[in-house]
């Protein structure tokens, strides 16, 4: 895996930097459902097939529901002046992005590679969707055909949900000696110093010498602080660490550049540094959360009151409903509410810098998840390699850096705990997980609340045991362990579906207004999750079942992933509210590695910046989906700016509109409850632009105040218009009255 990582990330730079141009990339391809083996043979005559894209997954392409097999053929012409400008002349890669969920790979007839395994196969069916797929051919092979048309086909088996090539452009390259180097880096910084180590990594087995030229650039002030050019050389397999050290805690632009001496040909990365724009902390005590936060009568109740500054803290509670009371040294509140109602309590929240007060709405009522949920989720990270000691890591880890003085209050668990039923049909974890009960205890003495997972199907994405036909009973063990979140992910439910040849809205809205059922039965508040990405347009009814509904397929670490998915939540804001919200998918920033290998989030500081704006715009759930125990200051800087929490948990519970479409300039506005708006303005394109933002395009002639939300800071002498600097991917968040 690690080596295809590797390979992945190269074949992504050189897409993007045009390093070797010995490449071709291909975002089309010729497309049909079905199976037939005959399609690997570069003479079928496919002219008649679909043409569709080959970075979206098929049901986005007017391929809804389809789960099964289909191939793809991408037709190309090799020329062999490639060939002549290799100077390895040794390997063609073919990069086949990723492939939900298995795949074989023909070159002309010739198979070439497989991922993942097909139900004929002995073994049975093994999803591997999460892989990058790289398929090498030696260039001598007699399939490669030079100064001809090839054809790639691409047979496909995708066993639930979302299907086929997505998460990026597949791409054919021939490998020469640049591309037997690689740049990569790490990056340590806070709010004072920030440290860079640039690798370059010879992976072939013979020296690579070449010039090197790194340029470091202030991009705020427009000053170039370094230049370094020199003559290097790298022993076979060896890796050459440099060193960019600079002061401070600014939006740097590190330029690197490689020309290796032999072909001239060079390797170019941009790094922007990790820039930090959420103010550091005060010692003064603040209270941050949600101001309203409903539950329901005589259900257990459990709200920890979130105060940042230097602990420890004691906490007052004036005004709560009867039968709750507060621990005045955690700040925890417990009990059952008696009667229904508004309840507005006075928060205080105390320590040796002072006091702090707040005001929260309790409204003990029949609805919950006044606004969207916030936490952690298992998958992102570990995926199927989850465990216990993890969950309770991450619980600990909320409490120890801080993450619920935010906000931050669930625990959840994702696939992967699921075993077998016992002999009186009760769903039993697996090994990993000795004790559940033990864990809901844990997380709620902490004062945050515990999330799980299942499915409606017999079995969920991944295979393991799912509620079907067991729903009451797996709901009330649910209970028993101290759950209080569910979601509920569609996966195998496909299989019940088919059968049932019944594709109208009841039928859809069928499992999970069973489920529904079955969770108001018990005597807890339980978040529900509705996960079925999108089909039959979940936003329309999805409120009257659940508190949160995907609406979509799931979310990977890349800017065409996280830009696609949420710039395209445009058409559903009017369906989120209180109670009830949409759930463009959890959030990719920190490591994460869906339990591979873990990684620093691929998307650059800029786009982290967007994901995180956009997210709090759309009102979405937030969940956190890394390893905190690899938490560093720019990753806990993004979770904890409260300005930018309290827009996505104002409590009008209003998701941001699209008001602004101009070419690649978006403009999304978020109404809040104080009658301000939250406005981000998003630059989609591959270059920075200055943007002059005039505020009569947002309805205002003329403003009274402009707070750029993730600094925190008011812009001064604002009336009608804004000139922007707005970096390549990312955006200006601002706040206006
Ligand atoms: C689906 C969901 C993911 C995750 C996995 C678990 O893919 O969309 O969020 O829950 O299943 O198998």
């Amino acid at each position: 895996m690690k080596n295809k990582v590797l390979l992945f990330v190269s074949c992504l730079f050189i897409m993007t930097h045009l390093s070797a141009q010995l490449h071709l990339s291909f975002p089309e391809a010729r497309f049909k459902t079905g199976d037939n083996i005959s399609w690997k043979e570069r003479t079928f005559d496919d002219n008649d097939w679909k043409q569709v894209k080959t970075s979206i997954p098929w049901e986005r392409q007017g391929y809804m529901n389809y789960d099964g097999y289909a191939w793809y053929r991408i037709h190309f012409f090799l020329p062999k002046t490639m060939l002549d400008k290799s100077y390895l002349k040794e390997k063609l890669n073919f990069y086949v992005a990723k492939i939900d969920d298995a795949d074989e790979v023909y070159l002309n007839g010739k198979l070439i590679g497989k991922t993942g395994t097909f139900p004929s196969d002995p073994e049975g069916f093994v999803s591997r969707w999460e892989i990058p797929r790289n398929y090498i051919v030696n260039l001598d092979d007699p399939a490669v055909l030079w100064d001809e048309e090839n054809v790639l086909a691409i047979r496909v088996y995708d066993g639930e949900s979302s299907g086929g090539i997505y998460a990026d452009i597949p791409t054919l390259q021939i490998y020469d000696l640049i591309d037997g180097l690689d740049i990569d880096y790490t990056a340590l910084n806070d709010y004072n110093e920030s440290e860079y180590h640039i690798y370059l990594r010879n992976k072939l087995p013979q020296t690579q010498s070449g010039k090197l030229q790194i340029t470091v650039e202030d991009t705020q002030e427009g000053k170039m602080l370094q230049t370094i050019t020199e003559k290097i050389e790298i022993a076979p397999l060896k890796v050459l660490d440099k060193k960019i050290a600079f002061p401070g805690n600014t939006r740097i632009k590190i330029n690197v550049t490689y020309i290796d001496d032999k072909t001239s040909k060079f390797k170019n990365k941009e790094i922007i540094s990790y820039y930090i724009l959420t103010p550091p902390v005060s010692d003064f005590p603040k209270i941050n959360g949600p101001k309203v936060y409903g539950a329901r009568p005589g259900h257990p109740f459990l709200f920890t009151i979130a105060a940042s500054g230097i602990y420890p803290m004691t906490f007052e509670a004036q005004g709560l409903p009867k039968g709750l009371k507060l621990d005045r040294k955690t700040g925890i509140i417990t009990g059952k509410p008696e009667k229904e109602g508004d309840y507005k309590v006075i928060l205080t929240a105390k320590n040796e810098k002072g006091a702090a007060r707040g005001e929260l709405l309790i409204r003990i009522g029949d609805k919950i998840a006044l606004t969207p949920p916030m936490g952690w989720n298992s998958w992102n990270c570990w995926g199927l390699k989850v465990d216990q000691e993890k969950m309770l890591q991450s619980a600990h880890i909320f409490k120890e850096k801080g993450l619920m003085h935010y906000g931050w209050s669930y625990i959840n668990l994702d696939g992967g705990w699921q075993d077998t039923r016992d002999s009186k049909g009760n769903m039993l974890p697996n090994k990993k997980f000795p004790d559940m009960k033990a864990l809901g205890d844990s997380i709620h003495a902490l004062g945050l609340k515990f999330g799980i997972y299942t499915s409606p199907g017999p079995r969920d994405c991944a295979g393991y045991l799912g509620s079907y036909q067991h729903e009451k009973q797996d709901v009330e063990i649910f209970a028993k362990w101290g759950v209080d979140y569910l979601k509920y992910d569609w996966c195998y439910y496909s299989e019940v579906f088919d059968r049932e040849k019944d594709t109208s809205t009841s039928a859809y809205m069928k499992p999970y207004l069973l489920m529904q059922k079955h969770l108001r039965e018990l005597d807890r508040d339980i978040v529900y999750s509705l996960c079925q990405y999108g089909f039959d347009d979940v936003w329309r009814w999805g409120a009257a079942i659940g508190n949160s509904w995907r609406t979509t397929w799931d979310i990977t670490d890349t800017w065409e992933s996280m830009s696609d998915i949420g710039f395209n939540q445009y058409p559903y804001y009017s369906y989120a509210g209180p109670g009830h919200w949409n759930d463009p998918d959890m959030l990719i920033v920190g490591k994460v590695g869906w339990g591979e290998e873990l990684r620093n989030s691929r998307l650059t500081p800029d786009e982290q910046y967007t994901h995180i704006t956009l997210w709090s715009l759309l009102a979405s759930p937030l969940l956190i989906g890394c390893d905190l125990s690899q938490l560093e200051p720019f990753t806990l800087s993004l979770l904890t700016n409260t300005e930018v929490l309290d827009v996505n948990q104002d409590p009008l519970g209003k998701q941001a509109q699209r008001l602004i479409k101009d070419k690649n300039i978006q403009i999304w506005v978020k109404e809040l409850e104080d009658g301000s708006k939250a406005v981000g303005i998003f630059n989609l394109g591959n270059v920075d632009e200055v943007y002059d933002l005039l505020f009569s395009s947002l309805g205002y002639p003329v403003v009274n105040e402009v707070r750029d939300v993730w600094r925190q800071t008011d812009i001064p002498n604002i009336t009608s218009s804004m000139r922007l600097n707005l970096p390549s991917h990312g955006v200006s968040f601002l706040r206006i009255r």
